[in-house]
């Protein structure tokens, strides 16, 4: 894919309204806890010149590589690191960053990550079973699916893919595998197919979409992480920064309001979470679950 092409199809989700929430000005520091394809980061050093500075977290090597190219222009006032977000006191500490203005994260799969080949996030083709965005990582989702037990698959898959099918598809997996050890995205895809009755198949989503995302929520240990980073986050910013979160299903957003209602440092700002108006989703329906909650740290 040529530069122009990856950034023409690369959509930062709720683009304007996180610039607005975040209060981007002149000469702030931001951290970026999720660089990706650097979409928000990239428009944060916009509108933050000349002085302004962004700090971007991102484990996943690839999205750094490609994500680096997307703010050529603006290179010299960004850091990038590394590392898991919940290592934000170990990042902002190596970068000689205190606090900052403001923190986005938004969390789950970039699209580059998603329609990237070799990485087994999508079961639209044949690949390895592996799933991590962090791939010095050691677990991957072939090892969950082949080592983990009937009821340790049936719950992470009821809880993680609120997949109402889990426990006969556990169980087909379990049955499989006793003849063939489970490593391709297809191979899994279509156990899932042949374990759930037609008369249970989804009508609008392929009847492996909940599965997969489970898989990739438990290898990436996603839930923990962004839990870690809602507790730690207001320890970094300014009184009267913004935290703004950007989810993509019910089960993180859950999680992000109760930590932001609980948080001892934080007011909330958005009572309902913001999402994609319709010119967003139409544009990009990748958007379309896209929810933006912010909280604002207080003396
Ligand atoms: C939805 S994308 C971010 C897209 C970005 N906002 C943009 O506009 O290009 C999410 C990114 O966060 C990264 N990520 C997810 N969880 C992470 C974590 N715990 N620590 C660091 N990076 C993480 C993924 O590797 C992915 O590149």
């Amino acid at each position: 894919m040529s530069e122009t092409s990856r950034w023409d199809v690369h959509r930062p989700v709720l683009l304007e309204e996180t610039m607005a929430m975040l209060r981007v000005v002149s000469g702030g520091t931001y951290m970026d806890g999720t660089f990706g394809l650097g979409g928000h980061t990239r428009e944060i050093l916009k509108r933050s010149a000349p002085e302004g500075k962004v700090i971007a977290f991102d484990w996943d090597e690839e999205a750094i590589r490609l994500g680096l190219e997307n703010v050529e222009p603006y290179r010299n006032r960004l850091t990038v690191i590394q590392r898991n977000f919940k290592e934000i006191d170990q990042g902002l500490q190596e970068a000689g960053v205190a606090e900052v203005d403001g923190i986005l994260i938004d969390i789950g799969l970039s699209s580059l990550q998603l329609d990237a080949e070799g990485r087994g996030f999508s079961f639209r083709r044949n690949e390895p079973l592996d799933m991590r965005m962090d791939r010095r990582r050691p677990l991957t989702a072939a090892q969950i699916v082949g080592e983990s037990s009937e009821r340790e698959l049936a719950d992470l898959f009821y809880y993680y893919g609120d997949e109402k099918q889990s426990r006969r598809i556990a169980a087909r997996i379990v049955e499989e595998r006793k003849t063939n050890p489970i490593e391709q995205t297809e191979q899994l895809a279509q156990i899932v197919y042949t374990a759930i009755p037609k008369k249970f198949h989804p009508p609008r989503i392929h009847v492996a979409t909940k599965v997969f995302q489970a898989l990739r929520i438990a290898v990436n240990d996603e839930l923990a992480n962004l839990g870690e980073i809602l507790k730690k986050a207001g320890d970094h910013l300014v009184t009267g920064g913004r935290l703004c979160v950007i989810s993509f299903h019910s089960l993180e957003d859950r999680i992000v309001k109760r930590a932001l209602n609980n948080s001892t440092r934080l007011n909330v700002i958005t009572k309902k979470p913001v999402v994609p108006g319709s010119v967003e989703v139409a544009e990009n329906p990748r958007a379309r679950s896209g929810r933006l909650r912010v909280a604002e740290r207080f003396a």
